[in-house]
């Protein structure tokens, strides 16, 4: 095949791949897992081998050398606040600065096992499935899916929950600034919402350096490796990645793997009986259905990606939703079978970047799903559900059960 014809066309907001990207992404393991993508405008990697070995190549990284958005240049006024927050923050670095960061937010991390969290979950899960009505259709997304990550989150770090509506609006209008071709104003929310986001922990971090508590944000305040410790912007940065981060992904994957366990049919306790059955479970709906399905990365040297060479400066995208649904590395990719033997996934990343906040948004999917199925087993899906107009964030609009 020649380089034109690995040049596929597929509009990310047309609304039947925005529901099944799954087919699009079938198609292209038979045509070619390395393509590229005219509507992003860079070359597409969707085997699973090749995406994960991708995130672990540190010929590549996230940080852009080549100007925006680290180092803003003309036509990015309007974003001064957003990248300043973006600069300060681990996901968008590399090492020496991503090491130095990681560390620090490791250290504040690993204090605090995430293991201790378990019958809090399950108190918020069982508080949330109470005030579920009965006999009648609820949407799972606010009256579940949505309060367990946000609380959990918040309180691990020691934000007031009651704030919880405003963290949501601010994590919403920065998180569109991921979607390519976005227009100037949703920038400027996106900016706004920095600005005021900055502020709200500005204040926060005073509060909490005059009286410490006990919570994650004064760990990440004391927090000291060989005499380094955080600044105050990117102690901000820090801040506002782990509620955002916190959050976004677990409450869509929360929605998706519901819906995929209420599709199976039958009694859904089945796939919760032993605490093992129920990671096997999580496991696999992380694989099947997971909530980010795109990350890029610069290449900084040339990469040979198979049919073409990357050179420095370019792009990748590597496909997670996709390479975990490579044929060549999972029997029968498109069903859902949890303890299938050929078990894995990317959907936490792999390498430097892989998701620090992994083992705590494991433990609120087993224990929070858990939860609700041992006390409505009942539960139906009232009509098949609807991914939201994202690509960039698969996640369901509604899930009325
Ligand atoms: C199901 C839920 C989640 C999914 C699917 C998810 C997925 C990911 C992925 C794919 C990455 C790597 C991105 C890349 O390589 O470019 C990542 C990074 C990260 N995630 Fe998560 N995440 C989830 C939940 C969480 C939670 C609950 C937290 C915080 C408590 C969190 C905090 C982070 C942070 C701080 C990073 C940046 C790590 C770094 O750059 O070194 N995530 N996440």
């Amino acid at each position: 095949m020649t380089p034109h014809a690995l040049s596929i066309s597929q509009n990310p907001k047309d609304p039947d791949f925005v529901q099944d990207p799954y087919r699009f992404y079938a198609e292209m393991h038979r045509a070619s897992p390395v393509f590229y993508w005219q509507e992003y405008g860079m070359w597409c990697a969707a085997g699973y081998d090749q995406v994960n070995a991708l995130l672990r190549d540190r010929r590549l990284g996230r940080e852009n050398r080549w100007g925006a958005p680290l180092n803003p240049v003309q036509g990015r006024d309007h974003l001064t606040d957003f990248d300043r927050i973006e600069s300060g923050s681990l996901l968008e670095r590399e090492p020496p600065v991503h090491t130095r960061l990681r560390t620090l937010v490791n250290r504040a991390f690993v204090s605090r096992s995430v293991e201790r969290l378990r019958p809090r979950i399950s108190q918020l899960a069982q508080e949330l499935v109470d005030a579920l009505p009965s006999g009648q259709p609820v949407d799972l997304l606010p009256g579940f899916a949505t309060p367990i990550p946000l609380t959990v989150i918040c309180e691990l770090l020691g934000v007031p929950v009651e704030r919880g509506n405003e963290l949501l609006a601010w994590s919403h209008a920065m998180c569109e600034m991921y979607v390519p071709h976005r227009a100037h104003e949703t920038e400027e929310r996106a900016n706004r919402a920095s600005a005021e986001f900055g502020a709200f922990l500005t204040a926060h971090i005073e509060e909490h350096r005059h009286n410490g508590a006990d919570d994650l944000l004064s760990a990440l305040i004391a927090v000291r490796d060989t005499g380094e410790k955080l600044s105050d912007d990117e102690l901000i940065s820090t801040c506002v990645l782990l509620l955002n981060a916190g959050h976004e992904a677990t409450v869509h994957q929360t929605g998706n793997a519901v819906k995929t366990i209420l599709e199976q049919g039958g009694d859904p306790r089945r796939f919760f009986e032993t605490p093992d059955l129920a990671a096997a479970t999580i496991e696999e709906a992380l694989r099947y259905d997971a909530p980010l399905h795109m990350f890029t990365r610069y290449a900084y040297e040339e990469i040979d990606l198979g049919p073409v060479t990357l050179k420095p400066g370019e792009q990748v995208a590597l496909l997670l939703g996709a390479a975990n649904r490579d044929p060549s590395a999972f029997e029968a990719p498109h069903e859902f079978r949890p303890g299938r033997p050929d078990q894995k996934n990317v959907s936490f990343g792999a390498g430097l970047h892989f998701c620090i906040g992994a083992p705590l948004a494991r433990l609120e999917l087993q224990q929070s799903l858990a939860v609700l199925f041992d006390r409505r087993p009942d539960l139906a899906l009232q009509a098949p559900p609807r991914y939201r107009d994202s690509y960039h964030f698969h996640g369901l609009e509604s899930l009325i059960v």
